[in-house]
């Protein structure tokens, strides 16, 4: 499975329950990258979207241990009920969109981390792990300068060393 993020200088990628900013940009290649697959997301995560709906034209799963939670997509209670409920389905096909808590749960599935990383510095209350400091992964792509909001921003992409 992937995850995909978008952090700041400190690998911040939250606060107050929402994102550090918006860039249409990001916004846009984020739908690029997750349209039409099936996107794994924490219930803080879900409550955070417009209208706290599921994003359309994705197969969604949302993570809840709460067994009155219910939502308009697939709801899932722990890690293992996840896993069975992606078993059958494409590894490169998933993508793991958040927030903090799921992404950590999940960083162990997943090969590979799309990160948009904004060159700015926010106060935050919830982060990324910094791939830079893990020496499992390694930064094998880095895009363009991109500038929006006065803010500069890079497409990077980071893969799990092989053993
Ligand atoms: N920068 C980015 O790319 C990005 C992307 C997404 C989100 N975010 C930000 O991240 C922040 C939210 O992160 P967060 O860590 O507070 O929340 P989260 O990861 O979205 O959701 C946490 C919730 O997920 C459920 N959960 C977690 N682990 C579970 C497990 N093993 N089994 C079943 N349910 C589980 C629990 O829900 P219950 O309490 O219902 O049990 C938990 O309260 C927000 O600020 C959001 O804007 C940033």
């Amino acid at each position: 499975m992937k995850a995909i993020v978008a952090v700041d200088r400190n690998w911040g990628i939250g606060k107050d329950g929402q994102l550090l900013v918006r860039l249409p940009g990001d916004m846009k290649y984020f739908k690029e990258k997750t349209i039409g697959k099936i996107v794994v997301m924490g219930r803080a995560t879900l409550e955070s979207l417009p209208g706290a709906k599921p994003l359309p034209e994705r197969t969604n799963i949302v993570l809840s241990r709460n067994p009155d939670f219910s939502a308009d997509c697939a709801v899932c209670s722990s890690q293992e009920h996840l896993l069975s409920e992606l078993i059958g389905s494409k590894s490169e096909d998933i993508y793991v969109i958040g927030g903090a808590e799921i992404y950590k749960t999940l960083l162990p599935y997943c090969d590979t981390v799309y990160v948009t990383k904004i060159d700015g510095e926010f106060p935050a209350d919830s982060y990324y792990e910094n791939l830079d400091d893990n020496e499992e992964w390694e930064l094998v792509f880095t895009g363009e300068r991109r500038e929006e909001k006065e803010l500069a921003y890079y497409f990077t992409e980071y893969r799990r060393k092989s053993l």
